[in-house]
């Protein structure tokens, strides 16, 4: 059985990560399955614009609007091409609404705290909402004043001062909804303990304080035979739980093991999936996806890292990882555990990638091809 992923190659780093991605994610699943992959490359950033004039084309964004799983390398933000970025346009264009990051930590790695194996989390984080929309006024502009008097006049809001930027955060019943509904579908589906909404409901009412409100309503009107709350727990179903985004990144640290599949607003997750993953020590190998309702879209988390591009320097462990999730995706965990594994045995092997080599004491530091063939032979 064969099975089409549309694959961006990405700027920078991309195409050296890819090659030495590519053979250790088809061979995991060559191991497992019947299955084979069809990789067909759409073209985006610095590689479109020299073939067609455009960092994102058109044809790109109506195959991925068709698609249902694609997999991208890291894409630079175009300088003077009036998009702001491209990895936003992407998500904002196809409507991929749910941002997904896995953090686990990888036996071998140094880190910044005792006991990064209490760390077992998945973060669901909306990803087109809250104050990145990209709803704002530069301070001192007219569209900032107008707005400024609006809210005086219309609505007796005196606090902006005149003069100020302004950024606009909306936030759905709708949006929030869904996003929560999906992670609460994982976490059922992968027999979590609990879920948490992490907002900060407190100040912001209006807007977190609703986010997590609509996850206790979505959670009690559509898995109620199959969820609880923290307050009226019940044996063997899912806890659905909150607390306040700050707290959270005190839990993060002091009683991880408390928390399982958290969902968050835009901001709080973009926050949150960094310090998870540094506390894992993993910022460059988290791997990521994003999705619609019908596109699964796994994406290398790191930028384009354009100070070694064509050194064979990178890591391509992100985008090899991005792989393991694609394999659970695809339904053949096996092939998954057999990539995690086999990271985890080439970090044990100590011959890693420069960036990990503070990470793993006594190693011997690799460039990008060989680290992504002894991943490959540990495989
Ligand atoms: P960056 O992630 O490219 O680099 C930050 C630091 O990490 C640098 O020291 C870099 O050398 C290192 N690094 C990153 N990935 C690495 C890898 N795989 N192996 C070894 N070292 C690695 O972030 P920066 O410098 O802020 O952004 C550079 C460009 O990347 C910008 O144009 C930015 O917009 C873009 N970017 C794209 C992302 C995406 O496509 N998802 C995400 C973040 C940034």
């Amino acid at each position: 059985m064969r099975k089409t992923i549309y694959w961006i190659e990405g700027d920078g780093i991309g195409p050296e990560i890819w090659r030495a991605a590519r053979p250790v994610i088809d061979a995991a699943l060559a191991a497992e399955s019947d299955m084979r992959l069809d990789w067909q490359e759409l073209l985006a950033g610095e590689k479109a614009r020299e073939a067609e004039g455009t960092p994102l084309p058109e044809a790109t964004l109506k195959a991925l609007s068709g698609a249902d799983i694609a997999m991208k390398g890291p894409l630079g933000t175009p300088v003077g091409t009036g998009i702001r970025s491209l990895n936003v346009a992407l998500r904002q264009g196809l409507d991929l609404y749910a941002c997904i990051r896995p953090v686990r930590h990888i036996p071998g790695l140094e880190t910044p705290v005792k006991h990064p194996e209490r760390v077992d989390m998945v973060i669901f984080r909306e990803n087109t909402e809250d104050v990145y929309a990209g709803v704002e006024f530069a301070a001192g502009t007219p569209e900032a004043r107008k707005l400024a008097e609006f809210l005086r006049d219309e609505l007796g809001v005196t606090r902006v001062a005149e003069g100020a930027a302004i950024g606009i955060k909306p936030m759905t019943e709708a949006g929030s909804k869904r996003l929560v509904r999906r992670a609460l579908r994982y976490a059922l589906e992968t027999g979590r303990p609990s879920l948490t909404l992490v907002h900060k409901g407190n100040i912001m009412k209006f807007t977190e304080g609703a986010f997590r409100q609509w996850g206790y309503d979505v959670a009690a009107e559509e898995f109620g035979d199959a969820t609880c709350t923290e307050k009226e727990p019940v044996p063997g179903r899912l806890v659905v739980k909150d607390r306040i985004a700050d707290a959270m990144f005190q839990e993060a640290l002091l009683r991880p093991e408390a928390y399982s599949v958290l969902a968050t607003p835009n901001l709080n997750g973009d926050y949150i999936s960094d310090a998870l993953a540094a506390q894992v020590g993993g910022l460059g190998l988290a791997p990521g996806v994003n999705m619609s309702d019908s596109l699964a879209f796994f994406e290398a988390t790191h930028g384009t890292a354009p100070a070694i591009a064509g050194k064979d320097r990178a890591n391509p462990g992100s985008i090899i990882l991005c792989g393991a999730l694609l394999m659970e995706h695809l339904g053949v965990p096996a092939a998954a555990e057999r990539i995690r594994s086999a990271v985890a045995r080439a970090i044990a092997g100590k011959a890693v990638t420069e960036d990990l080599a503070a990470q793993v004491p006594g190693s011997r530091v690799v460039g990008c091809k060989e680290f992504g063939e002894i991943i490959g032979e540990n495989l």
